[in-house]
């Protein structure tokens, strides 16, 4: 709550993108694995002082991305107030822009007060954010399976910009999402998936 007045401290840390990069520089000169952005969607005059006025963590990480090389970027964002093509078009976008560095930090939102910033009248209570966030985390993958990594051919020679047999359409009917079409961007080429005696590292990461 008052960090902020240390002698210090900067005071405006948190909307001030020199300091970040300069933070974001020295953790991966430091061999940091990644560098982690919070986030929340609903305020009050005795919230955090530095959650009163801070950036949207994907703009502010696209802005490390471009000073940065190997260090993980990890933006949060909630599955209770955002829809999953957006997100997955975001992540990819990140994923794009630091060479295969983004990650997400997945939450659902644990301040009720975020309901009247998204035009709701109801937050949903804490089992159905749960369960609305297991299907966006499945629809968000399978967008992210939209297009296989050498779908983008773009042979000017033939024509030919992608290969149709490596697109592949979602179709997804649930509880909470319809998703039709493919995602509107492939996957960076770079995506990280940890593996750890042959198996995946981390319980989002897909097998392939
Ligand atoms: C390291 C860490 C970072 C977290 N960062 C955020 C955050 O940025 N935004 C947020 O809304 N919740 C954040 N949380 C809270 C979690 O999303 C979650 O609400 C919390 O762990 C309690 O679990 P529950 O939602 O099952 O009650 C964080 C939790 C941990 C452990």
């Amino acid at each position: 709550m008052s960090a902020w007045r240390h002698p210090d401290a900067v005071a405006d840390a948190s909307i001030n993108v020199r300091f970040v990069q300069q933070l974001a520089r020295e953790a991966e000169a430091a061999k940091f694995d990644l560098l982690f952005v919070a986030d929340g969607l609903h305020i009050t005059a005795k919230s955090i002082p530095h959650f009163l006025n801070r950036f949207e963590p994907l703009t502010l990480l696209s802005a490390l991305a471009s000073i940065t090389g190997r260090i993980g970027l990890v933006g949060t964002l909630s599955t209770s107030y955002s829809d999953p093509f957006t997100v997955a078009r975001q992540f990819s976008s990140l994923d794009h822009l630091s060479d295969g560095h983004a990650g997400w930090n997945v939450v659902t939102s644990p301040l009720g007060g975020s309901a009247k910033n998204f035009s709701r009248d109801n937050h949903p209570e804490h089992t159905l954010r749960y369960r609305i966030a297991s299907e966006f985390l499945s629809v968000t993958k399978g967008l992210w399976d939209s297009w296989e990594d050498d779908a983008f051919v773009r042979d000017k020679a033939r024509g030919v910009f992608f290969d149709p047999d490596k697109l592949h359409a979602l179709n997804h009917s649930g509880e909470f999402f319809s998703v039709a079409r493919p995602l509107n961007i492939g996957p960076s080429g770079h995506m990280l998936h940890p593996i750890v005696n042959g198996r995946p590292a981390c319980n989002f990461c897909s097998s392939s």
